[in-house]
């Protein structure tokens, strides 16, 4: 049986008509930068996301750069980030000459370790992006209360989270001064190529970003600011408007795969439980754990744009599902403080145990909604085969 990490086929299938409408609309309006469906969808998604303010834009790493651009984040100034993200969290510190200052993670969430973000700040720390990885919030309450202690801002990012919930019910994006998100095909919400979007609460804060996103320009030709062309394509708006409405039924059916794989882990022997941090003989298969998900509630609502277990042997066991046609995928083999290209931070590895642990031992399986119970059922037991044949 094949089982790719990710099949978007059945998901075009079942909307084709309405997709192919839209697109051919605007291709007959011949209308393709920002425009209506651009401001339709802005406006869709802040109703959906409950926040005042969201900007369509080129990508979910633009989102994150034009932020830092809109705060005025200058050469020098220092940036907190976890060391375990994609490496887009760190990369649009860098390219504005800041300085990205590494974080570990807490080792249950995956998540910027609130705990350990006081130590980090200093008199030249401006802001903190906290992550909200796979698809489940950060730790927002402690994050949010520090930055206003030390007057910084705080850039989510949300790239995998759109529609997740901080366990007081708000949606991740809205909470902090700006929330990033990206249109990655590989999103919950995806679209038919590059896309992102911005949200945010502030009104001045909105205002800088909107100009910002087309060269700095008010009016047009006039520059007050330098900004760049981070333009979301009207042909994404119009596909990625269709989809919204099955956004919520589509993450649901994440939960419930993520589900189906936890209980199919624990009947085969490979995890006792979930949220173990220890590789042991009764724990082969670390499962991942949504944090107070015993709450009869939405709260802290992870929307799994990613299932990630820790094993042992990893990279042998992605070998023997490669084999086996079972698609798989490491987020993230390698954390910031151990990358290349941030070397010169002279960063120290012992520092960030709960990073390195995942970055070696992480996998991601197939998650996604159009998955069935047969397929989810051959992954687990495929890797029972790995461990005990
Ligand atoms: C955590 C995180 N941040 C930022 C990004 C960047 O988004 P994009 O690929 O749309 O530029 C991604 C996308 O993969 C991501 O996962």
């Amino acid at each position: 049986m094949k089982v790719p990490l990710l099949d978007l086929k059945p998901q075009y299938l079942s909307l084709k008509k309405e997709i192919d409408d839209a697109v051919q609309r605007v291709v007959d309006s011949q209308y393709f930068i920002l425009g209506s469906d651009v401001t339709k969808l802005e406006e869709e998604i802040a109703e959906y996301l409950k926040v005042k303010f969201a900007l369509g834009v080129s990508s979910g790493t633009d989102a994150l750069l034009l932020s830092l651009m809109a705060l005025g984040i200058q050469p020098g100034d220092e940036v907190i980030v976890p060391t375990y993200s994609f490496f887009a969290t760190a990369g649009v510190v860098a390219r504005l000459n800041a300085k990205p200052v590494f974080v570990d993670i807490d080792p249950v969430t995956f998540n910027i370790s609130a705990d350990l973000i006081e130590e980090k700040i200093s008199s030249r720390t401006k802001a903190i992006i906290p992550v909200h990885l796979y698809g489940q919030s950060a730790e927002m309450g402690k994050i949010v209360e520090l930055a206003s202690k030390y007057n910084l801002a705080v850039i989510e990012d949300a790239a995998q989270a759109i529609g997740a919930q901080y366990k007081d019910g708000r949606c991740v994006g809205t909470i902090g001064d700006i929330g990033c998100f990206s249109f990655f095909p590989t999103k919950n919400l995806g679209g038919f190529g590059d896309g992102g979007l911005i949200t945010t609460n502030n009104e001045k804060l909105y205002h800088i970003m909107k100009i910002m996103r087309n060269h700095g320009a008010e009016p047009k030709y006039y520059h007050k600011i330098v900004g760049g062309n981070f333009r979301l394509d009207t042909l994404q708006a119009a596909v990625l408007r269709v989809k919204l409405p099955h956004l919520n039924s589509w993450s649901e059916k994440r939960r419930q795969n993520a589900i189906k794989y936890n209980n199919y882990f624990i009947e085969s022997g490979l995890s006792e439980k979930v949220g173990v941090l220890k590789f042991d003989s009764k724990n082969k298969v670390l499962l991942p754990k949504a944090v107070y998900s015993h709450l009869e509630s939405i709260l802290n609502y992870h929307i799994y744009n990613q299932y990630i277990i820790r094993v042992e042997k990893r990279d042998q066991l992605v070998e023997y599902l490669k084999k086996n046609d079972i698609g798989c995928e490491i987020y993230y083999p390698v954390p910031f403080h151990r990358q290349a290209c941030f070397s010169y931070l002279k960063n120290n590895d012992g520092e960030f145990p709960n990073a390195n642990f995942a970055a070696e031992h992480s996998l991601a399986l197939p998650i996604y909604p159009e998955l069935n119970d047969e397929q989810i059922k051959h992954v687990v037991y495929t890797i029972k085969k790995f461990y005990f044949e």
